[in-house]
Protein backbone atom coordinates (compact mmCIF):
# COMPACT_ATOMS: atom_id res chain seq x y z
CA UNK A 1 0.00 0.00 0.00
CA UNK A 2 1.20 3.42 -0.82
CA UNK A 3 2.09 5.88 1.80
CA UNK A 4 -1.33 7.57 2.81
CA UNK A 5 -1.68 11.71 2.71
CA UNK A 6 -3.59 11.28 6.09
CA UNK A 7 -3.76 8.21 8.37
CA UNK A 8 -5.38 8.45 11.45
CA UNK A 9 -5.53 5.77 13.71
CA UNK A 10 -7.21 4.98 17.35
CA UNK A 11 -8.41 8.70 17.82
CA UNK A 12 -9.85 9.44 21.35
CA UNK A 13 -11.23 12.42 22.33
CA UNK A 14 -13.31 13.32 24.86
CA UNK A 15 -15.00 17.02 26.08
CA UNK A 16 -15.71 16.58 29.65
CA UNK A 17 -17.10 13.17 30.35
CA UNK A 18 -18.35 13.18 26.24
CA UNK A 19 -16.65 10.88 24.12
CA UNK A 20 -16.69 12.34 20.38
CA UNK A 21 -14.48 10.02 19.09
CA UNK A 22 -13.98 6.46 20.09
CA UNK A 23 -10.85 4.68 17.92
CA UNK A 24 -11.55 6.71 15.14
CA UNK A 25 -9.68 5.59 11.93
CA UNK A 26 -9.76 7.40 8.85
CA UNK A 27 -7.09 7.01 6.34
CA UNK A 28 -7.00 9.81 3.17
CA UNK A 29 -5.02 8.82 -0.03
CA UNK A 30 -3.26 11.50 -2.10
CA UNK A 31 -5.02 12.84 -4.50
CA UNK A 32 -8.29 12.14 -3.00
CA UNK A 33 -11.84 14.54 -2.65
CA UNK A 34 -13.07 13.28 -0.13
CA UNK A 35 -16.03 14.32 1.65
CA UNK A 36 -17.01 14.39 5.63
CA UNK A 37 -20.77 14.02 6.13
CA UNK A 38 -22.83 13.64 9.39
CA UNK A 39 -25.51 14.74 11.81
CA UNK A 40 -24.56 17.86 13.89
CA UNK A 41 -22.65 17.55 16.67
CA UNK A 42 -21.15 14.05 14.90
CA UNK A 43 -17.68 15.92 15.93
CA UNK A 44 -16.20 17.40 12.08
CA UNK A 45 -15.50 20.07 12.54
CA UNK A 46 -13.43 19.02 16.08
CA UNK A 47 -12.01 16.32 13.70
CA UNK A 48 -10.56 19.47 11.46
CA UNK A 49 -8.99 21.28 14.83
CA UNK A 50 -7.75 17.61 15.95
CA UNK A 51 -5.76 17.56 12.76
CA UNK A 52 -4.86 21.13 12.86
CA UNK A 53 -3.34 20.80 15.62
CA UNK A 54 -5.83 23.80 17.68
CA UNK A 55 -7.49 20.84 19.71
CA UNK A 56 -5.05 17.99 21.57
CA UNK A 57 -6.41 14.06 21.22
CA UNK A 58 -6.54 12.09 24.46
CA UNK A 59 -4.76 9.28 22.48
CA UNK A 60 -4.02 8.09 19.11
CA UNK A 61 -2.40 8.87 16.30
CA UNK A 62 -2.84 11.44 13.42
CA UNK A 63 -0.37 10.99 10.53
CA UNK A 64 0.57 13.34 7.67
CA UNK A 65 2.54 12.01 5.03
CA UNK A 66 3.91 9.52 7.69
CA UNK A 67 4.92 12.22 10.23
CA UNK A 68 3.41 12.21 12.90
CA UNK A 69 1.63 15.38 13.65
CA UNK A 70 -0.35 14.96 16.94
CA UNK A 71 1.68 17.33 19.45
CA UNK A 72 2.83 19.21 16.41
CA UNK A 73 1.66 23.52 16.78
CA UNK A 74 -1.31 25.13 14.07
CA UNK A 75 1.71 27.21 12.89
CA UNK A 76 4.12 23.98 12.72
CA UNK A 77 1.34 21.80 10.63
CA UNK A 78 0.16 24.95 8.72
CA UNK A 79 3.91 24.73 7.72
CA UNK A 80 4.32 21.07 7.04
CA UNK A 81 1.35 21.29 4.42
CA UNK A 82 -2.14 21.49 5.65
CA UNK A 83 -4.37 24.54 4.66
CA UNK A 84 -7.82 25.09 6.02
CA UNK A 85 -10.65 26.94 5.08
CA UNK A 86 -13.15 27.77 8.12
CA UNK A 87 -16.63 27.76 7.71
CA UNK A 88 -17.64 31.72 8.14
CA UNK A 89 -15.93 33.75 5.67
CA UNK A 90 -13.49 35.95 7.43
CA UNK A 91 -11.97 37.83 4.07
CA UNK A 92 -11.03 41.80 4.74
CA UNK A 93 -14.20 43.35 3.25
CA UNK A 94 -12.30 46.84 2.67
CA UNK A 95 -9.48 45.69 0.89
CA UNK A 96 -9.64 44.66 -2.96
CA UNK A 97 -9.64 40.76 -4.20
CA UNK A 98 -6.26 40.76 -4.89
CA UNK A 99 -5.03 42.71 -2.10
CA UNK A 100 -6.41 39.81 0.60
CA UNK A 101 -4.45 37.75 -1.55
CA UNK A 102 -1.29 39.49 -1.13
CA UNK A 103 -1.52 39.94 2.25
CA UNK A 104 -3.05 36.42 2.71
CA UNK A 105 0.93 35.49 0.68
CA UNK A 106 3.30 38.18 2.48
CA UNK A 107 1.77 37.24 6.23
CA UNK A 108 -0.05 39.51 8.62
CA UNK A 109 2.70 41.32 10.31
CA UNK A 110 4.47 42.25 7.02
CA UNK A 111 1.13 43.28 5.45
CA UNK A 112 1.81 47.06 6.62
CA UNK A 113 4.33 47.32 4.26
CA UNK A 114 2.24 46.17 1.51
CA UNK A 115 2.19 49.33 -0.48
CA UNK A 116 5.30 50.37 0.67
CA UNK A 117 7.75 47.28 -1.05
CA UNK A 118 7.60 46.20 -4.03
CA UNK A 119 5.86 42.83 -4.15
CA UNK A 120 7.85 39.78 -4.80
CA UNK A 121 7.80 38.28 -8.07
CA UNK A 122 6.73 34.80 -7.11
CA UNK A 123 3.79 35.70 -4.32
CA UNK A 124 2.11 37.62 -7.89
CA UNK A 125 2.14 35.03 -10.20
CA UNK A 126 0.96 32.57 -7.62
CA UNK A 127 -1.64 35.60 -6.65
CA UNK A 128 -2.58 35.62 -10.44
CA UNK A 129 -2.86 31.86 -11.16
CA UNK A 130 -4.80 31.50 -7.73
CA UNK A 131 -7.17 34.16 -9.00
CA UNK A 132 -8.00 32.66 -12.05
CA UNK A 133 -8.53 29.13 -10.41
CA UNK A 134 -11.54 30.95 -8.02
CA UNK A 135 -12.74 32.74 -11.08
CA UNK A 136 -12.35 36.18 -9.96
CA UNK A 137 -9.91 37.39 -12.06
CA UNK A 138 -12.49 40.26 -13.33
CA UNK A 139 -12.76 40.87 -9.97
CA UNK A 140 -9.41 41.72 -8.95
CA UNK A 141 -9.45 45.87 -8.35
CA UNK A 142 -13.40 45.36 -6.40
CA UNK A 143 -13.48 45.24 -2.73
CA UNK A 144 -14.10 42.00 -1.33
CA UNK A 145 -16.64 43.17 0.42
CA UNK A 146 -18.82 43.90 -2.87
CA UNK A 147 -18.53 39.90 -4.11
CA UNK A 148 -21.18 38.03 -3.28
CA UNK A 149 -21.64 35.52 -0.50
CA UNK A 150 -20.51 32.40 -3.30
CA UNK A 151 -17.55 34.45 -4.61
CA UNK A 152 -16.03 35.49 -0.72
CA UNK A 153 -16.01 32.04 -0.18
CA UNK A 154 -14.37 31.47 -3.78
CA UNK A 155 -11.70 34.25 -2.39
CA UNK A 156 -11.07 32.31 1.09
CA UNK A 157 -10.53 28.84 -1.02
CA UNK A 158 -7.74 31.41 -2.93
CA UNK A 159 -6.20 32.36 0.01
CA UNK A 160 -5.63 28.63 1.25
CA UNK A 161 -4.01 27.59 -2.10
CA UNK A 162 -2.11 30.51 -2.12
CA UNK A 163 0.47 28.46 0.07
CA UNK A 164 0.31 25.93 -1.72
CA UNK A 165 -0.65 23.01 0.60
CA UNK A 166 -0.90 19.45 -0.11
CA UNK A 167 -3.63 18.73 2.12
CA UNK A 168 -6.63 20.94 2.75
CA UNK A 169 -9.41 21.39 4.68
CA UNK A 170 -12.99 22.94 3.82
CA UNK A 171 -15.45 23.08 6.36
CA UNK A 172 -19.27 23.31 5.02
CA UNK A 173 -17.63 25.70 1.64
CA UNK A 174 -21.01 25.88 0.08
CA UNK A 175 -22.97 27.27 3.43
CA UNK A 176 -25.52 29.77 2.80
CA UNK A 177 -24.99 29.47 -1.23
CA UNK A 178 -27.72 29.54 -3.56
CA UNK A 179 -28.27 26.44 -5.23
CA UNK A 180 -26.67 27.53 -8.55
CA UNK A 181 -23.35 29.09 -6.35
CA UNK A 182 -23.15 25.54 -4.92
CA UNK A 183 -23.49 23.82 -8.61
CA UNK A 184 -20.86 26.31 -9.66
CA UNK A 185 -18.25 25.92 -6.30
CA UNK A 186 -18.59 21.70 -7.06
CA UNK A 187 -17.34 22.43 -10.51
CA UNK A 188 -14.91 25.11 -9.12
CA UNK A 189 -13.74 22.84 -6.60
CA UNK A 190 -12.58 19.83 -8.48
CA UNK A 191 -10.81 21.72 -10.73
CA UNK A 192 -8.85 23.28 -8.07
CA UNK A 193 -8.13 20.07 -6.41
CA UNK A 194 -7.62 17.85 -9.52
CA UNK A 195 -4.24 17.22 -8.71
CA UNK A 196 -4.18 17.19 -5.21
CA UNK A 197 -6.22 16.14 -1.92
CA UNK A 198 -9.06 17.65 -0.09
CA UNK A 199 -11.09 16.51 2.85
CA UNK A 200 -14.55 18.69 2.66
CA UNK A 201 -17.16 18.52 5.17
CA UNK A 202 -20.32 19.84 4.01
CA UNK A 203 -24.40 19.37 4.61
CA UNK A 204 -25.59 19.64 1.02
CA UNK A 205 -26.11 16.53 -0.15
CA UNK A 206 -26.29 17.22 -4.06
CA UNK A 207 -22.71 19.10 -3.61
CA UNK A 208 -21.68 15.79 -2.52
CA UNK A 209 -23.18 13.81 -4.89
CA UNK A 210 -21.78 16.01 -7.30
CA UNK A 211 -18.26 15.91 -6.39
CA UNK A 212 -17.58 12.10 -7.11
CA UNK A 213 -15.29 11.66 -4.32
CA UNK A 214 -15.38 8.94 -1.34
CA UNK A 215 -17.95 9.79 1.28
CA UNK A 216 -17.12 9.14 5.11
CA UNK A 217 -20.31 9.04 7.14
CA UNK A 218 -19.53 10.12 10.76
CA UNK A 219 -21.67 9.24 13.86
CA UNK A 220 -21.70 8.24 17.21
CA UNK A 221 -17.41 8.84 18.00
CA UNK A 222 -16.57 6.81 14.49
CA UNK A 223 -16.83 6.02 11.28
CA UNK A 224 -20.34 4.83 10.36
CA UNK A 225 -19.90 4.19 6.54
CA UNK A 226 -17.16 4.78 4.37
CA UNK A 227 -17.53 4.46 0.01
CA UNK A 228 -18.82 6.00 -3.03
CA UNK A 229 -21.65 8.75 -2.85
CA UNK A 230 -23.96 5.45 -4.24
CA UNK A 231 -23.02 2.94 -1.61
CA UNK A 232 -23.57 5.69 1.29
CA UNK A 233 -26.78 6.70 -0.35
CA UNK A 234 -28.12 3.20 -0.50
CA UNK A 235 -27.16 2.30 2.88
CA UNK A 236 -30.45 1.92 5.22
CA UNK A 237 -28.83 2.94 8.66
CA UNK A 238 -27.60 6.27 6.83
CA UNK A 239 -30.59 7.07 5.57
CA UNK A 240 -32.03 6.69 8.95
CA UNK A 241 -29.54 8.66 11.08
CA UNK A 242 -28.64 11.55 8.13
CA UNK A 243 -29.84 11.81 5.17
CA UNK A 244 -33.62 10.80 5.48
CA UNK A 245 -35.77 10.82 2.60
CA UNK A 246 -33.72 13.36 0.53
CA UNK A 247 -31.59 10.72 -1.31
N1 LIG B 1 -13.88 23.01 22.38
C1 LIG B 1 -14.98 22.33 22.78
N2 LIG B 1 -15.24 22.12 24.09
C2 LIG B 1 -16.33 21.41 24.48
N3 LIG B 1 -17.21 20.85 23.64
C3 LIG B 1 -17.00 21.03 22.32
C4 LIG B 1 -15.88 21.77 21.81
N4 LIG B 1 -15.93 21.78 20.46
C5 LIG B 1 -17.04 21.07 20.13
N5 LIG B 1 -17.68 20.61 21.23
C6 LIG B 1 -18.88 19.73 21.24
O1 LIG B 1 -18.52 18.55 20.56
C7 LIG B 1 -19.60 18.10 19.72
C8 LIG B 1 -19.12 18.03 18.29
O2 LIG B 1 -18.98 19.35 17.79
P1 LIG B 1 -18.52 19.68 16.32
O3 LIG B 1 -18.53 21.14 16.18
O4 LIG B 1 -17.26 18.98 16.01
O5 LIG B 1 -19.70 19.02 15.46
P2 LIG B 1 -19.97 19.08 13.90
O6 LIG B 1 -20.08 17.66 13.43
O7 LIG B 1 -18.97 19.95 13.23
O8 LIG B 1 -21.43 19.74 13.85
P3 LIG B 1 -22.10 20.77 12.79
O9 LIG B 1 -22.60 19.89 11.67
O10 LIG B 1 -23.22 21.36 13.56
O11 LIG B 1 -21.07 21.76 12.36
C9 LIG B 1 -20.72 19.06 19.95
O12 LIG B 1 -21.57 18.49 20.94
C10 LIG B 1 -20.05 20.31 20.45
O13 LIG B 1 -20.90 21.05 21.30
MG1 LIG C 1 -19.06 21.78 12.19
Amino acid sequence: MTDAMLDIRNLNKKFGGLAIFSDLNLRVEPGELRCIIGPNGAGKTTLFNLITGRLRSDSGEIRFEDRDICRKSVHEITRLGIGRKFQAPAVFEEMTVWDNLIVAGTGHRAAFRLFTTRLDSSLAARAERVLESVRLSARRNDLAGSLSHGQKQWLEIGIVMLNDPRLVLLDEPTAGMTVSETAETADLIQQVFKDRTAIIIEHDISFVRRLKGRVTVLNRGGVMKEGSFEEIAADPAVRKVYLGEEV
